[in-house]
Parts: C-alpha cells; sequence; structure tokens
C-alpha cells in the first residue's frame, strides 16, 4: 500500500498522541486511584478514631459524674439510693450495665440494660479482690481502687469504664460502667461506605476531567499535526509539481522556492538540472536534425538521379538527328516535377526544423505527411515497407506542426530501430526484409488518433514503465539518447493529449491521442 508523505506524517502525530494519552490514562488509572483511596482511607481512620475517643470520653465523665454523686449513698450504705442512680445511669443511651463494687470488691448494686442480668464477673466479686484480679474486669476495678483514677478498656463491641468512688480520701469502691460501642461502630461503617463513595464519585469526576483534557489534547495536537505536516508536505508537493513542468519542457521556469535548508538546496539543484536538461533537448533536437540530414539525402538523391537521367536523354536526343520535340518536352515536365517534388520535401524539412512559433489550429495529417516525407524513402531503402492510413477530412488539433512532426518522427524512427535491430537478432541479412511499419491515423467526434506500430518485437515487459523516463535508452551511446519518447510526451502533454503504448501483433503501437481543434475554430 503507497501512502503519501502527508499521510504518513499525520499516522506518526496520531501514533504519538495515542501514546502520549494512553500513558496519561495509565497513571491515571494507577495512580489517581490509589492515592484517592489512601487518602479516603486515612479520612476513614482519623474520623473513626475521633468518633471512639470521644465516646470514650463522654463515657469515662459519666462514670467520673456517677462516681461522685454515689460517695453519700455508699458510705452511708443506702442502697435504695444507689439502685436509683444506677438505673437513671442505664436509661443513658448505648448503656449494657452499672454495676458498682465496694472497697473490698462485693458487689453493692448493679444492673443490665432492659431485662439484661449483672455481668457474672460482677457477682463473682464477693470472693475478693485479691484472688480475682486475674479476671479482666476485676483487674481494671482493682487499679482504679489502687490509683484512685479512671479506667477503662475496650472488650470486643463494649467499653468498660470503672470509676474509683473515693470519700474523705479513702476509696469506697467503684462504679463500672458497660457501653456498647455497637452505635459508634455502625456509625464508623457507615462513614467507611460514604468515604467509598466519595471517592468512587471523585474518581469518576476526575476520569471525566481526564478524558475531556485527552479528548482537548487529541484535537488540538491533531490541529497542531495536521498544520505542522501540510507545511512539511507542502514543498515537496511545489517540488512535484515544478518536477511535472520540466517533464513537459518548461525548462525555463525558476524553482518554486527559495530557502536556506535542504529543500532549499534540493530546488536549486533542480533548478540547474532543468537548465542541463534544456541543452540536452537542444541537442536532441540537433539528433533530430541529424536524423532528417541522412533522411533528406535520400529522399534528395531520387528525384535529383530521375532529373539527370531526364536532362541526359534530352541532351542526347538533341544531338541526334530529327530531334523529337514532344520527347524533350515530357523530359522537361519530370524534370520541372521532379525539382518541385524536392522543394516540396526541402519546404517540410524547413517546417521541421524552424523555431518554434505560437500554437495554433493545425492538420494532424500534414506533420504526419512531413515526418513520413523524410523518412519513406530511406526506410524502402532499408527494405522496411511503410503503411500510410490517412483521413480524407481535415483533422485540426491544436499545436506547433513542426513539434507533432518530430514527435512522429521520433515515433517512426523508433520502429523502424526496432525493427532493424528485430532483423539483426534473427541474424538475416542487413536489411530488414519482411520489416513493417504502419502508421494511422484515425477522427473521433472528440480526438485525433495517430498510431505508429511495428513488427520490431515489441517492448520487454521489464522496460515498459521507464522508456519515457529522459535518457533512457537501450540503444549504443552513438545511436540513442534516450530523450526521444520523453520529449514527445512533454509535447503531445503540452498539446493536451497523451502518449501511451502496448504490444501487439508481434511488435510496439505507440498511439497518441490529441483533443479536436475543429469546434473552436
Ligand atoms: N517501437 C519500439 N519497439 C521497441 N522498443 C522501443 C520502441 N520505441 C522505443 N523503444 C524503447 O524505448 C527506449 C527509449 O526510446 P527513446 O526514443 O526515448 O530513446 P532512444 O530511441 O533510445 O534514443 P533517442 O530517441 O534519443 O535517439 C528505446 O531505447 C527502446 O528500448
Ligand atoms: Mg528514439
Amino acid at each position: 500500500m503507497k501512502l503519501s508523505l502527508q499521510v504518513r506524517y499525520s499516522l506518526a502525530v496520531v501514533c504519538i498522541l495515542a501514546a502520549i494519552v494512553g500513558f496519561m490514562g495509565i497513571a491515571h488509572l494507577y495512580g489517581f486511584r490509589s492515592l484517592i483511596s489512601a487518602s479516603t482511607l486515612a479520612t476513614a481512620k482519623t474520623v473513626s478514631d475521633a468518633l471512639y475517643k470521644e465516646e470514650r470520653k463522654q463515657s469515662e465523665d459519666l462514670a467520673g459524674f456517677l462516681a461522685r454523686i454515689l460517695v453519700d449513698p455508699v458510705s452511708r450504705s443506702r442502697a435504695q439510693a444507689i439502685d436509683g442512680l444506677i438505673i437513671a445511669a442505664l436509661a443513658q443511651p448505648g448503656m449494657v450495665y452499672v454495676v458498682v463494687h465496694d472497697a473490698q470488691g462485693r458487689v453493692i448494686g448493679g444492673a443490665g440494660a432492659g431485662s439484661k442480668p449483672v455481668p457474672k464477673w460482677a457477682a463473682r466479686a464477693g470472693a475478693g479482690l485479691r484472688e480475682k484480679a486475674g479476671g479482666l474486669p476485676l483487674a481494671q476495678i482493682a487499679q482504679a481502687l489502687s490509683t484512685g483514677k479512671i479506667v477503662s478498656q475496650v472488650d470486643g463491641l463494649a467499653l468498660l469504664i470503672t470509676a474509683p468512688i473515693i470519700g474523705s480520701r479513702r476509696p469506697l469502691g467503684t462504679v463500672t460502667l458497660g457501653t456498647s460501642l455497637q452505635a459508634t461502630k455502625t456509625d464508623v461503617a457507615k462513614f467507611g461506605g460514604y468515604m467509598d463513595a466519595v471517592a468512587a464519585a471523585s474518581f469518576q469526576f476526575f476520569s471525566m476531567i481526564y478524558v475531556g483534557i485527552a479528548v482537548m489534547i487529541v484535537v488540538i495536537g491533531l490541529g497542531i499535526g495536521i498544520i505542522m505536516v501540510r507545511d512539511m508536505a507542502r514543498p515537496f508537493q511545489a517540488l512535484g509539481h515544478y518536477m511535472r513542468r520540466i517533464g513537459t519542457g518548461k525548462y525555463d521556469e525558476p524553482p518554486p522556492f527559495e530557502r536556506s535548508d535542504e529543500l532549499g538546496d534540493l530546488a536549486r539543484e533542480l533548478g540547474r538540472m532543468a537548465q542541463n536538461l534544456k541543452k540536452v533537448a537542444q541537442i536532441s533536437r540537433l539528433a533530430i536534425l541529424g536524423e532528417l540530414a541522412v533522411g533528406v539525402a535520400h529522399e534528395l538523391n531520387q528525384p535529383l538521379n530521375t532529373i539527370r537521367l531526364a536532362a541526359d536523354n534530352v541532351l542526347l536526343s538533341r544531338r541526334s538527328e530529327g530531334s523529337d520535340s514532344d520527347f524533350a518536352e515530357s523530359k522537361l515536365r519530370l524534370i520541372s516535377e521532379q525539382a518541385a517534388n524536392m522543394g516540396d520535401l526541402i519546404q517540410r524539412m524547413c517546417v521541421v526544423g524552424r523555431a518554434e512559433g505560437g500554437r495554433t489550429k493545425i492538420d494532424a495529417r500534414e506533420s504526419v505527411r512531413d515526418a513520413v516525407s523524410l523518412l519513406a524513402n530511406r526506410c524502402e531503402d532499408e527494405g522496411i515497407e511503410m503503411s500510410i492510413d490517412l483521413p480524407d477530412d481535415v483533422a485540426l488539433v491544436l499545436g506547433r506542426r513542426n513539434e507533432l512532426a518530430q514527435v512522429l518522427i521520433n515515433l517512426i524512427v523508433n520502429a523502424r530501430d526496432a525493427v532493424l535491430e528485430a532483423a539483426l537478432a534473427r541474424g538475416g541479412p542487413s536489411d530488414a526484409g519482411g520489416g513493417h511499419i504502419w502508421i494511422r491515423m484515425e477522427t473521433r467526434p472528440q480526438e485525433v488518433i495517430i498510431e505508429v506500430a511495428d513488427n520490431g518485437g515489441g517492448i520487454g515487459p521489464d522496460l515498459v514503465e521507464r522508456i519515457f523516463d529522459p535518457f533512457f535508452t537501450t540503444k549504443e551511446a552513438t545511436k540513442g539518447t534516450g530523450l526521444g519518447l520523453s520529449i514527445s510526451l512533454g509535447i503531445v502533454h503540452a498539446m493536451g493529449g497523451r502518449l501511451g503504448t502496448a504490444n501487439k501483433g508481434g511488435g510496439a503501437v505507440f498511439t497518441v491521442q490529441l483533443p479536436r481543434a475543429d469546434g473552436a475554430a
């Protein structure tokens, strides 16, 4: 698949952008997501810590307060007052049980929330603190009694707080509260869920921002890329256009741009090459004229011979007795006709060799006749048969008569060379016996078709692509410059026509298609 430079550069820009956006996407997925979840986790932990701390502080405050108001009932052993305070404390939200011990660790009051019984450890406490100090709550009670400070710990889903009841500097006992952490745990879980939702939402939000930014980068990058690519491709297109113009013979056109970089160097070198090509084209033109000179010499030789013979005959008849004036007259007429033919031939040669004038409507048949008249006898001498089939009607095309004649001379000389070469390859006689060149013209409503066909073996499939290239030749350096077809192509293109080739009937057929100029007459 052939891709233009512009398409290739554009694809490169798209790939680079896709790589950048893809890289950003991966970074976004791995980095951003973990950043968000880390920060939400940290927030959730901070909040849950704060919640637990607050819960503990409230419970400790309550226990401290209860311990203070229990001083009096405990010191006076007023069981009823103690129970009243316990029930009041149990009414607090989250309270599971409240137990009051005396200084020896005996239960002097206690109850559970709802129908819950007083915990077993509290009931067993009467056995004495020392023995039971290994149990968790009992150790806590002992610690509160010995230090005189509030002691608390988390036990599963419960928070156990023991506050010493201190009356006139002597510990009277303790009050232990068991509060449930279930509500706080539920709050923390709810908050965790909320933070997860926040994380998901912010991830979604930033994903959308990311997609927006990615689309913007792609659109802006693509825009800039396309402009850059167009700027990069433009000089190449200009150079391509310039070279096509050179190909059609516009050698004097200046290079398309002046730059100080490598492209500028290339354009200058192409300009120089165009000037060299111009010189070579002039040389080639001289070579055509050389070719013609040989043809003309052949063409003039025959009428000259006829003239000399006729003149000799008249001279002889005048010397002999009874000269016949009719005979002399017929010979003189022949001399006059032959001289006229020679004049015509010389005029045609002048037409072909003349410097170019402007482009006008010309009869394409005249150019064919010019070319044929200059080469026919020579081909005949070489044993090549020539068939010419021209229409009766005028075939007007826009161009220069001598240029079109040059095209046909190139094609006929190529056909002749091919036929001679084929004869040589067959190892036959030096002349091309059996060689044939057909020149046929046809007028169609829109165009004039001229075909030059031969039976010289045709063009090899590996050469067909290259034969129109300047300087491509399979002939010896002294015989061919390789410019004939490329110059012919340039002339035909300049006339708005086409020049093509095919192999047919044991040889090559070159077809010139020219737009008709009759309509514009
Ligand atoms: N009728 C043909 N049959 C076979 N090959 C041909 C024919 N016409 C052209 N070619 C091939 O195309 C090549 C290029 O032709 P072109 O007329 O451009 O250059 P040339 O004839 O080699 O040289 P120049 O025309 O400058 O004297 C020839 O060398 C020949 O190989
Ligand atoms: Mg040629």
